[in-house]
């Protein structure tokens, strides 16, 4: 057995959940009656504006439903119920790269929603059910268009700040936006970068009928060409709004947002959350998982593009009534102790972030906490990979003082809030597992027939029964949403509908889950999810390629990197790799965004294959990570093709 690092008492005192004990009685409870585990807590915890009448439907599953019949508003949920006692208390501590610091009261953040609602309603004409992109850089104007959003009861479409054009013109089209919220710009390494022309962009190849408005937050102040009769200046609308606005009453199951993610096969999918179970799990994580109270400062490093931003980074804390702190920019600017002096400076008691920023701050300044003051700490978190021990113990004593739990949590974008995670009062951690399932979610490591795997084996990481803040469909694909999650594992019995996440799992020697990665074919890239099929096809389109296969090595900082396997058209054996891999690498750029870099170039004369002409890219996976193949090599097509490239391969490394 490893060792176990048991949680500090004075952390126990107060925490929601102090005892291993009080964890296993309340997830036997959930087990056992999750219905009325389930309506107290929704009682408990949602300020209800018409009550429910039924916790969970069933009977069309895997499309459930949850608190039918109840209305409630999450922007209510997560401001205006806190302003009759905490109006005076921050809600937004927003530090620039510069050290420009704003700090918003939750009256303060009501009131600027409260307008930005008005100008999305009066001004743009957004209506109930409308889309709206938001592509915005981390300031506390891309918050109040996300709370506006549920305000108004519109849905929200957030594309990360770092993709490029084409996506978001993709997510454009696939929701049928009516409006675009941008800034002009913002700053990274010190520097400005640009949101607005890539907007422009975006739009020029857009059907006219969709987003004729674009909503322009004036931030980095360089100058933007301004289209008139589509463009609208928010800094000169926000002057003459109202101050209040009467939120709108939404159902439980009414679409909160809609957020892209990657899969193994096809362009990214559109989850789709709602209301009440959502916002209901993000509130209860927030304060069970971090042990989050009113006098917390909660900062997630994680951008408002990706789940993580969402769920922890603006809708959890806030319905929690905790202060988060948002900075725009990069951790390590413009020096490796950044991170540190953001905590000090701010008192900020819990910390989430991803095992590739964990890394990158221990490589890059392994003393410099111990140059702040980071007593403020309480609990630390980490999201999006696995984690390695050597990070995990460096987060645990060099960050946290050897006193503050560290939660390891397992989610998806799918499940909208934690699934698998430590109690920071209760858990006893160890380095590299996320422990055990929270109460009400359970979670089974399963083969393909549906059946538990032993202890110490690999299985398929799977969700055997429904949670309220799952998703609920994929945008306009319910196929998919069926075909992608719950034909994978299958079980004998009909009726039981199990929800395959992508990730492989065992249990280890304590009975705690280790999730070892995905399983299909999407790689990890920094805690980001980038299928190979995206890659591929953008790779596909240079001249010089006849054939493509994309599959990911471990990295030391970024957890995955991308290795690119390539066989040339004839007639372009003779260019320079690294020319070939700068035009790829701008292919990239232009398609996904500059997150995504191949860091290893293979050229091969050929790629391995079965017999239908499926390329085996597991196998080019074991070749790249210099793994003996544990494939079955006997149905390849052409079997001589995989020595050749391990002896390629050897040499390239
Ligand atoms: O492979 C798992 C990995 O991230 C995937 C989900 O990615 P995304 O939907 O972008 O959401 C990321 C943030 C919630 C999972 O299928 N993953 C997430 N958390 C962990 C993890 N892998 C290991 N340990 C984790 N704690």
């Amino acid at each position: 057995m490893s060792k176990l690092y048991k949680p500090n008492s004075e952390l126990q005192k107060n925490a929601y959940i102090n005892s291993m004990d009080m964890y296993r009685q309340l997830w036997q409870h959930a087990d056992e009656q999750p219905e009325v585990y389930w309506d107290k807590l929704a009682k408990e915890k949602i300020n209800w504006i018409k009550p429910y009448s039924r916790v969970l439907n069933s009977s069309k599953a895997p499309f459930y439903s949850w608190f039918e019949g109840g209305k409630l508003n999450i922007a209510d949920q997560c401001i205006d119920r806190h302003l009759a006692k905490n109006s005076n208390k921050n809600a937004i501590i927003w530090e620039s790269e510069s050290g420009k610091t704003r700090k918003i009261t939750y009256k303060k953040l009501s009131v600027s929603v409260n307008k930005f609602a008005n100008i999305l309603i009066n001004d743009l004409g957004v209506k109930k059910g409308d889309r709206v992109v938001i592509y915005m850089p981390i300031i506390p104007e891309a918050a109040c268009a996300m709370l506006a959003c549920a305000k108004i009861g519109a849905i929200h479409v957030v594309v990360f700040g770092g993709f490029s054009a084409e996506v978001l013109r993709e997510r454009i089209i696939d929701t049928k936006a009516k409006v675009v919220i941008t800034a002009d710009g913002a700053y990274r390494h010190g520097k400005p970068y640009m949101l607005k022309p890539i907007v422009d962009q975006a739009l020029n190849e857009c059907p006219a009928d969709l987003c004729n408005k674009v909503l322009v937050v004036k931030h980095n102040k360089v100058e933007i060409p301004f289209i008139s009769g589509r463009d609208y200046d928010y800094q000169s609308l926000v002057k003459s709004q109202k101050s209040t606005f009467k939120s709108e009453p939404m159902d439980s199951e009414d679409i909160s947002f809609i957020l892209h993610t990657s899969g193994s096969t096809g362009k990214p999918k559109g989850i789709q959350h709602t209301t009440a179970g959502y916002i209901l799990w993000a509130q209860y994580t927030s304060e069970i998982v971090f042990d989050l109270k009113e006098d917390s400062v909660f900062w997630c490093t994680a951008d408002i593009g990706w789940i993580t931003g969402h769920t922890y980074g603006v809708y959890g804390p806030l319905a929690a009534g905790a202060t988060i702190v948002m900075y725009e920019g990069v951790l390590t600017y413009p020096d490796a102790g950044r991170c540190w002096k953001i905590i000090e400076k701010h008192h900020v008691t819990q910390l989430y972030t991803a095992p590739t920023a964990i890394r990158l701050l221990h490589k890059v300044g392994p003393n410099e906490p111990s140059k702040y003051d980071l007593s403020s700490l309480k609990v630390l978190g980490t999201v999006g990979e696995p984690i390695n021990p050597e990070a995990w113990l460096w987060y645990y004593n060099s960050v946290g003082g050897g006193r503050c739990p560290i939660v390891d949590t397992w989610w998806q974008t799918e499940t909208g809030g934690h699934m698998i995670s430590p109690l920071p009062g209760a858990t006893p951690i160890k380095p590299g597992s996320a422990t055990l399932p929270l109460p009400g979610i359970s979670v089974e490591i399963l083969d393909v027939n549906g059946t538990p795997v032993s202890q110490g084996s690999q299985g398929l990481l799977c969700i055997t029964k429904p949670w309220p803040s799952m998703f609920r469909s994929v945008w306009h694909d319910s196929d998919r949403y069926i075909k992608s999650y719950y034909d994978v594992v299958k079980s004998s019995d009909k009726n039981r509908h199990i929800y395959f996440s992508g990730d492989g799992a065992y249990y280890d020697e304590n009975g705690y889950i280790v999730v070892t990665g995905r399983t299909d074919d999407v790689m990890n890239i920094s805690g980001h999810r980038v299928s190979s099929a995206e890659v591929e096809s953008a790779i596909a389109s240079h001249l010089a390629v006849a054939e493509v296969a994309v599959v990911s090595q471990l990295d030391d900082i970024s957890g995955e990197s991308i290795v690119a396997y390539v066989v040339y058209h004839n007639n372009y054996d003779n260019l320079n790799m690294l020319t070939i891999l700068n035009e790829l690498n701008q292919i990239l750029t232009t398609e996904i965004g500059p997150i995504i870099k191949i860091k290893r170039l293979i050229i091969v004369p050929g790629l391995p294959k079965t017999r239908s002409g499926k390329v085996l890219r597991r196998l080019l996976r074991s070749i790249a990570r210099d793994e003996q193949p544990t494939q079955d090599l006997s149905t390849i097509e052409n079997p001589t093709i995989v020595k050749i490239i391990q002896d390629i391969s050897q040499k390239a490394s």
